[in-house]
C-alpha cells in the first residue's frame, strides 16, 4: 500500500500573512484545526495542523521586528484514536521569549481557548521552528501535525552571496506509520520512542523535486518524533554545512556525512551545477545507531537535474559566514562555573538529574536544575548514563556552543551555534553559554516521548543583583 520513493512531487508550505502590521510588530493568526489529508494515495489521514496544514505554514520574519501570534486550539475535544484532550501550549524553538511566551508544557490551551505569543526576533537570523508543547501529549501532537518552520533573516545574512528565494528550501523531515484505514498509528506503549516506517518529507512521503543546474540552500528540519538521520548523497558529492540551530556558523564546512537528531536544524549547500541533466541524486539515510529500521527508511528524498534556465546570483559560499557570532567566541575559561546534567532511566522513567517534569510540578514548579544568574557563562556537562539510548537534548533560551565530546572536538557539521545537542550512549557532551534573560525554561530530552515520559526539567535565570 506504500507509494514507491521518489514518485510523488516535491512541496513546500505556504508562507503565512500576517493579517496586520504596524511600525513595530506583524500580527497573525493560526487557528489549529483537524483535517483529513491524502498522504499516501488511496487513504485519507485524519491529521490536526496550524490553518489545517501538515506542516504548518512557514513564518518569515526580519531581525527587530516583533511578532504577535494568536494560536487558536479548534481541536476537536478528544484525540480520535487516543482519547485524550488536545490542549496545546505553542512553542517557538529557537527563540529567547519571555517565560510567559516561552510554550511551558504546563501553559495549556483547551480546545476553544486562545493565547497570543509574543516574539521579540532581536537574535541572529536563524531556522526555528513552532511546535506543539502540551504537558504530556507533545508526542502525540506533533505526530498529527503540529510542527512548522519559522524563518528569522538578518542584514548579515541577507549581505551574503549565499542561494535565496526559490533555492532556499525549507525541507522539515518526519516520519510516520499508517494504519490500514488510513490513521497514524501510535505506538505509544514503547517508551523508547515511535519509529515509522515512511519518510516524509515536508508531509510527503519520499518526493521528487525538480533541480536547476546550480546551487540549493537547504534548511533540514528534523521535526520527528523520535529518530536521528545520518544524510549521505548516492553521488558520492559532499554537502556544505553553513548553519545549525541558532544560525550561521562561522565557517562552512564540507562534509560527506552527517549525524541529525530530532529538533536539530542544519543547513546545507548543494550543488548540482556539474551533475548531468536527467541525473538523479537520492538524499540516504544511513540510521546512527538505536533507531527502528524499515525497508525504506534509509531514502529520504530524490533531485531530479533539469535543464530549465536559473538566476545566476547568490550561487556561492564564502569561507567566512558569522565569524563573531556571540555564542562561538566563548570558551571554557568564560565559564564561571561547570554544572552536571544526567540522563538516567529510573523506575521505567526517563529523568534528568533523577527528576521528572511530574516532580517540577509537584514542587509547585520550585525545583530547578540549575539557576544561572543574568550574564552568567556557564559549562552544563550532560551524562547519558541511561545506557542504549541516545538523546537530543535542547535547552531553551540560550543558544550554545558545544565544547567537546567525550573529551573529543565536536563533529564538523556542529561547529556552528547550538540550541539541541545529540549525546549519544555513554556520551558525556560539554557545552558552554551565556546565560541572559530572566526567569524559568525548561531542559528536556527532544525525543518527543522521552519529553513525555517524563525527561523534561527546569532551569532558573536570576536577575544578578538578587
Ligand atoms: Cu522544540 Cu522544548 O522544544
Amino acid at each position: 500500500r506504500l507509494p514507491r520513493p521518489f514518485t510523488l512531487p516535491f512541496r513546500t508550505p505556504p508562507v503565512l500573512r500576517p493579517h496586520r502590521t504596524d511600525a513595530t510588530t506583524d500580527f497573525y493568526k493560526v487557528y489549529m484545526k483537524p483535517l483529513q489529508a491524502e498522504v499516501v494515495p488511496g487513504l485519507q489521514t485524519p491529521l490536526w495542523g496550524y490553518n489545517g496544514l501538515v506542516p504548518g505554514p512557514t513564518v518569515k520574519v526580519a531581525q527587530g521586528r516583533q511578532t504577535v501570534m494568536r494560536q487558536v486550539n479548534n481541536l476537536p475535544r478528544k484525540h480520535p484514536l487516543l482519547n485524550y484532550t488536545p490542549w496545546t501550549s505553542v512553542h517557538l524553538h529557537g527563540s529567547p521569549s519571555l517565560p510567559q511566551y516561552d510554550g511551558y508544557a504546563s501553559d495549556i490551551t483547551n480546545p476553544g481557548q486562545y493565547k497570543d505569543y509574543v516574539y521579540p526576533n532581536t537574535q541572529t537570523g536563524r531556522t526555528l521552528w513552532y511546535h506543539d508543547h502540551g504537558l504530556h501529549h507533545t508526542a502525540e501532537n506533533v505526530l498529527m501535525g503540529l510542527a512548522a518552520q519559522y524563518q528569522l533573516v538578518d542584514p548579515l545574512e541577507r549581505s551574503l552571496p549565499i542561494p535565496k528565494g526559490e533555492f532556499d528550501v525549507p525541507l522539515l523531515v518526519s516520519d510516520a506509520m499508517f494504519a490500514s484505514n488510513g490513521s497514524l498509528y501510535f505506538d505509544n506503549h514503547s517508551e523508547s520512542g515511535m519509529y515509522g516506517d515512511v519518510v516524509l518529507v515536508n508531509g510527503v512521503p519520499w518526493p521528487v523535486m525538480q533541480v536547476k543546474r546550480r546551487k540549493y540552500r537547504f534548511r533540514i528540519l528534523n521535526a520527528s518524533i523520535s529518530r536521528s538521520y545520518q544524510w549521505s548523497l548516492d553521488s558520492g558529492d559532499p554537502m556544505t554545512v553553513i548553519a545549525t540551530d541558532a544560525g550561521l556558523m562561522p565557517r562552512p564546512q564540507k562534509v560527506q556525512r552527517f549525524r541529525h537528531g530530532a529538533a536539530e536544524r542544519y543547513e546545507v549547500v548543494i550543488d548540482f551545477s556539474k551533475m548531468p541533466v536527467g541525473r538523479r541524486v537520492v538524499l540516504r539515510n544511513t540510521s546512527p545507531k538505536n533507531n527502528i529500521d524499515y525497508e525504506n527508511t534509509n531514502k529520504v528524498m530524490a533531485f531530479d537535474v533539469v535543464a530549465d534556465p536559473f538566476d545566476t546570483s547568490y550561487n556561492s559560499v564564502p569561507d567566512l559566514l558569522n565569524p563573531t557570532n556571540p555564542a562561538m567566541l566563548l570558551t571554557a575559561k568564560d565559564a564561571v562555573r561547570t554544572r552536571q546534567l544526567n540522563l538516567v532511566r529510573e523506575h521505567g522513567m526517563w529523568t534528568i538529574n533523577g527528576h521528572t517534569w511530574d516532580d517540577v510540578v509537584k514542587s509547585k514548579f520550585d525545583l530547578v536544575e540549575a539557576n544561572p544568574r543574568e550574564g552568567d557563562v556557564e559549562i552544563w556537562e550532560i551524562r547519558n548514563s541511561s545506557g542504549g539510548w541516545f538523546h537530543p537534548v535542547h535547552i531553551h533560551l540560550i543558544d550554545f556552543r558545544i565544547l567537546d565530546r567525550n573529551g573529543k572536538p565536536p563533529m564538523p557539521h556542529e561547529l556552528g551555534p547550538k540550541d539541541v545537542v545529540y549525546v549519544g550512549e555513554n556520551e558525556t557532551v560539554r557545552v558552554v553559554a551565556r546565560f541572559e534573560g530572566r526567569g524559568k525554561y525548561m531542559i528536556h530530552c527532544h525525543n518527543l516521548v522521552h519529553e513525555d515520559h517524563d525527561m523534561m526539567s527546569q532551569f532558573e535565570v536570576l536577575a544578578d543583583h538578587d
